[in-house]
């Protein structure tokens, strides 16, 4: 897929932008500050409907307007009709989604059109950071894949936050348990399926990431990543056996639970493992290995993608190349440029940036502008 041509109103320093985008590698040069990341933020949220920097939506208007508006023309392989995404926010919190000029109020309407693979110098944190960010990302990841996650996501959710009330009632209030399990039902049942997917899409991403690691490192490192859950060994169990093992434990524990007043088991406790030759990368890797894994994992999302859609997502490096060294900047571009896969770049210097690509054009940012 790729994006023809894109357009920002009033979105973080930009007032009003058009852009043309290539079908292939676009450079995006400026000095810090100047609205390079702001530019690859709008393409994010246009395929999730949030940003990824965590901020909130009235961050990204415009300081001296009420409202923003971002607009993209996206081309998908797989099909021959252009697709319209437009996104309208104001500080009043309207906010309109419109595909193909048909208006939507939720964001999971835009999951499945737009797909992109974000790498960001802020991505180290899927590995140095807390399980909290391994669980965003896998479940981003997933939910671009398949938008029923999404929903099954807010679900849990739900539930979670209703148990949770009726924990602490049954503790302070002294309220009858009965409740508990109707609640731990719906727990069971959106949990497993959580879970089961996560395993899933692990499946098919970690073997890909292993090959693309031992390329990265000449056969030196062996990259390994394992899903740890709170409710145990699950790896080799079905989603109907995580279920049974889920509602054991909850059965096992209901005075723990009841004492502390929270639910301590399920996806929202769960975490990724990283490792590296059978070390684990968090604790023993060094910042370029750590780097390394990640672009392996980026690079093998591009694959899960493509195994997914028959197409490739859009690829947005955050000014990334600078951190890798020659060979890995090298094996980067080389496959982006072997898959023909759109690619937003931005960087400081365009040293690093404009290797001999085809079909690559260079734009200038500065002060919320954008030359060609
Ligand atoms: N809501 C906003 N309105 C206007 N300017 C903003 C807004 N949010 C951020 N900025 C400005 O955007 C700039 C940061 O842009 P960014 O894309 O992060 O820079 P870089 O080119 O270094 O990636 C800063 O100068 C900041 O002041
Ligand atoms: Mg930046």
């Amino acid at each position: 897929m790729h994006i023809l041509d894109l357009s920002l109103y009033n979105f973080r320093n930009y007032a009003q932008q058009t852009l043309r985008l290539s079908r292939g590698v676009n450079i995006f040069v400026g000095e810090n500050g100047q609205g390079k990341t702001n530019l690859l933020e709008a393409v994010y949220y246009l395929a999730f409907g949030n940003t990824f920097r965590g901020n909130k939506e009235m961050e990204l208007i415009n300081w001296q307007q009420d409202y923003f508006r971002v607009m993209a023309q996206l081309k998908k392989d797989t099909s021959s009709r252009l697709f319209e995404l437009e996104i309208y926010s104001d500080r009043q919190r309207n906010k309109q989604i419109k595909i193909n000029g048909v208006k939507y109020k939720r964001n999971s309407a835009l999951l499945g059109y737009l797909q992109v693979v974000l790498f960001s110098p802020e991505d180290l944190k899927i590995v140095k950071g807390s399980p909290t960010d391994r669980r965003r990302y896998i479940d981003r990841e997933i939910c671009q894949l398949d938008g029923r996650y999404y929903t099954l996501l807010h679900q849990y959710q739900k539930v979670l936050q209703q148990r949770n009330n009726l924990l602490k009632d049954i503790h302070y209030k002294k309220i009858a348990k009965d409740q508990l399990i109707v609640w731990n039902k719906q727990l069971v049942n959106f949990g497993s399926q959580i879970i089961s997917q996560r395993l899933a899409f692990l499946k098919i991403l970690v073997p890909i990431a292993r090959r693309l690691q031992k390329q990265l490192t000449d056969g030196q490192e062996n990259l390994n990543v394992t899903y740890q859950s709170s409710l145990g060994a699950i790896g080799k169990l079905s989603q109907e056996e995580i279920a049974g093992l889920y509602e054991q434990i909850l059965k096992e524990n209901e005075s723990l639970e009841i004492n502390r007043g929270v639910t301590l088991w399920g996806p929202h406790r769960d975490d990724l493992i990283f490792y590296f030759n059978d070390r684990e990368l968090k604790i023993y890797g060094s910042q370029g290995q750590q780097r390394t894994n990640i672009l392996a994992l980026k690079l093998a999302e591009l694959e899960t993608f493509y195994h997914h859609n028959g197409e490739y997502p859009l690829l947005l490096l955050d000014d990334v190349m600078s951190e890798l060294d020659d060979s890995r900047r090298q094996f980067l571009l080389q496959t982006i440029d072997k898959q023909q896969i759109q690619t937003i770049i931005t960087g400081a210097n365009l040293d690093l940036l404009s290797e001999k690509m085809a079909h690559n054009e260079i734009f200038i940012v500065k002060e919320g502008k954008i030359i060609n």
